[in-house]
């Protein structure tokens, strides 16, 4: 089963990167955070190694969301470029926790939604990759183990959480370092996550808009109206794509 589900994401992550990059003309490319997108990024590598194409990808400038993604960029030799540098972004390729029918994504399971979000709403293209245990059904959906990622400034969590109780939210947790660290998980901006159960998501925007602006937010992990397509790989090897 774990072989299956590698297997799915390789082959979605390696079909989404020759589909859709532009060899000749894209220039700045994001890469994401988690464990689909460390297959991009493996392909990018690959591709600098082949003759036909290496002179082209080491001018590649990668843009990380987080620590992770920096360090793929660096191990598979690409070039580390920085959002500071390169505010336009030809196509960022990223992981996903949930996926609905209109392509809204619920993402931060790694904690890295805040840059995450300011890489892919900076790009021209954002394609999704993910395996096919992340497709909803229909609506996106949270529960009580996994909510909405929000990322919040560390001094207001009990102001945040009592905030999204009242937006109706019926589980709020700060997520916690587990065995890790004793204590809140801090994200690459210093902030703590809140996870909130909301349950099934109808209105992501809505949501998003109301969670958006509650003081202490700085960015919540409901992806809406942001990619482009999404490559979801099956266990028996196939991918399927959305757009
Ligand atoms: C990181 O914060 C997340 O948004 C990831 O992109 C997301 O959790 C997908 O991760 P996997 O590719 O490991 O499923």
């Amino acid at each position: 089963l774990a072989d299956k589900l590698e297997s799915s994401k390789r082959a979605a992550a390696y079909r989404a990167i020759d589909e859709n990059i532009d060899f000749k003309t894209d220039k700045v490319i994001g890469i994401g955070s988690g464990s689909t997108v460390i297959y991009a990024a493996e392909r990018l590598g690959q591709y600098l190694k082949d003759s036909e194409y290496s002179d082209l990808v080491s001018e590649f400038i990668c843009i990380p969301t987080g620590f992770q993604s920096r360090r793929l960029i660096l191990d598979n030799g690409l070039k580390l470029g920085s959002i500071e540098e390169n505010s336009m972004i030809d196509v960022d390729f990223d992981g996903a926790d949930e996926i609905d029918d209109d392509l809204n994504l619920i993402k931060g399971g790694g904690a890295c939604l805040f840059q995450e979000k300011l890489v892919s709403t900076s790009s021209k293209k954002f394609i999704v990759v993910a395996d096919y245990r992340k497709k909803a059904p229909k609506y996106l959906s949270t529960n009580w183990k996994s909510g909405i990622p929000i990322e919040i400034v560390p001094s207001a969590y009990v102001r945040v959480s009592d905030d999204l109780k009242k937006l109706g939210a019926k589980h709020v947790i700060v997520r916690q370092g587990g065995s890790a660290k004793a204590g809140p998980v801090v994200t690459d901006n210093n902030n703590f996550l809140i996870d909130a159960d909301f349950g099934m998501l109808e209105n992501p925007a809505q949501l998003h808009d109301k969670i958006k602006a509650l003081v202490g937010v700085v960015e919540t992990g409901l992806f809406i109206d942001n990619a482009s397509k999404a490559y979801i790989g099956n266990a028996d090897g196939t991918v399927n794509v959305f757009t």
